[in-house]
């Protein structure tokens, strides 16, 4: 049984639960297994309850965590993972402003690589250029992850493309379906956003190094509507897949395949497969620059992770920022 005095009694309880979902398991066997009464079990078992947990009592059976359960929480994650640091610190909130503004602060008083920040709501999820991210909640994944790999800052400039290789794999594991990455920082399927990923850094400019970077990604998992500005450019993976997908798992698969990635960013690797799987290729777009928008022609991405574009002048160009809307 593990000491850590934060682990509590319930949260013991749960991860035993989480370990047979769907599965009944006696009240006898769960209370030696944690070194408890099975008094201490039952109070446990009212607790998730009260939580919102759907456990069922069985005579003669015992305890079963209903499979279509579906709250994220910090023992189902863990139950999942297989991971060596990603994940193996974490909190789980059931509301905040922003997970990457709590795992930026935990990263500037130097919290280890791969601490985990999750949230039920998000009340001003940040997208990228200043924009929010619809962060309703019981629906979506909304999670940060502290990473302090080994990078050069031009290296580093990556870590969005290699996260979102890693997203992706990830979402086709648990669910089967397939998707795409629309420069530089969606997912998409069916042409339709169903994740954003935001990575904000802090850089060592003197040795030209990356101190950490709190990667935040955000997933629509199980919406079924979205508000009417985001109607005809969001889905989720509920919707695309008719059925509820069960959020733990894929926190813990994003998990499981963002450290491998992460460890292995400096070979560069992934980009092979973040380029296979742009959307934008041979398609005409709309690409908001610093200095205007200006429909383009997408040509493909570069080994370096930038957008290949050509104007209707004829000019190429290898754009480093900016965002791109697609022209249906
Ligand atoms: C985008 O679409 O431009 C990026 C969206 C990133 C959203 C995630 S949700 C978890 C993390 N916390 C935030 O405030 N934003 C990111």
């Amino acid at each position: 049984m593990r000491k850590d005095p934060k682990v509590t009694l319930k949260s013991r309880v749960l991860e035993i639960l989480e370990e047979n979902r769907g599965k009944s398991i006696s009240g006898n066997k769960i209370a030696s297994s944690l070194g408890i009464t099975r008094s201490a079990v039952w109070k446990a078992v009212m607790q998730l309850r009260d939580d919102g947990y759907i456990i069922s009592a069985v005579t003669n059976r015992g305890y079963c965590l209903s499979s279509d359960n579906d709250l994220l929480s910090e023992p189902a994650v863990r139950t999942l993972l297989r991971t060596y640091e990603f994940g193996r610190k974490m909190d789980v909130f059931k509301s905040i402003d922003s997970t990457n503004n709590f795992a930026k602060k935990l990263a500037d008083i130097g919290t280890p690589n791969g601490h985990t920040v999750i949230a039920e709501i998000q009340t001003q999820g940040k997208g990228r250029l200043g924009r929010q991210f619809h962060s309703p909640g019981g629906q979506g994944i909304y999670m940060s992850v502290v990473v302090r790999p080994d990078l050069t800052i031009r290296q580093s400039s990556n870590i969005t493309a290699c996260s979102a290789v890693a997203v992706c794999e990830a979402i086709e594991d648990v669910t089967g379906l397939s998707c795409g990455i629309k420069w530089v920082n969606d997912i998409y399927i069916s042409d339709r956003k169903v994740c954003g990923i935001l990575t904000e850094a802090s850089l060592n400019i003197e040795q030209g190094y990356l101190d950490y970077a709190v990667i935040g990604i955000g997933i629509n998992v199980n919406n079924l509507t979205f508000p009417p500005e985001l109607e005809d450019k969001a889905t989720s993976l509920r919707l695309e897949k008719g059925e509820t997908i069960h959020r733990s798992l894929l926190c813990a698969e994003v998990l499981n395949r963002l450290e491998t990635h992460i460890n292995n960013m400096s070979d560069a690797s992934f980009m092979d497969e973040y380029r296979r799987r742009s959307i934008l290729d041979g398609r005409d777009i709309l690409l908001e620059k610093d200095d205007g928008i200006y429909s383009v022609h997408c040509i493909g991405i570069d080994p370096e992770g930038r957008l290949l574009v050509r104007y209707e002048n004829g000019r190429e160009e290898a754009v480093l920022n900016g965002s791109v809307t697609l022209i249906k």
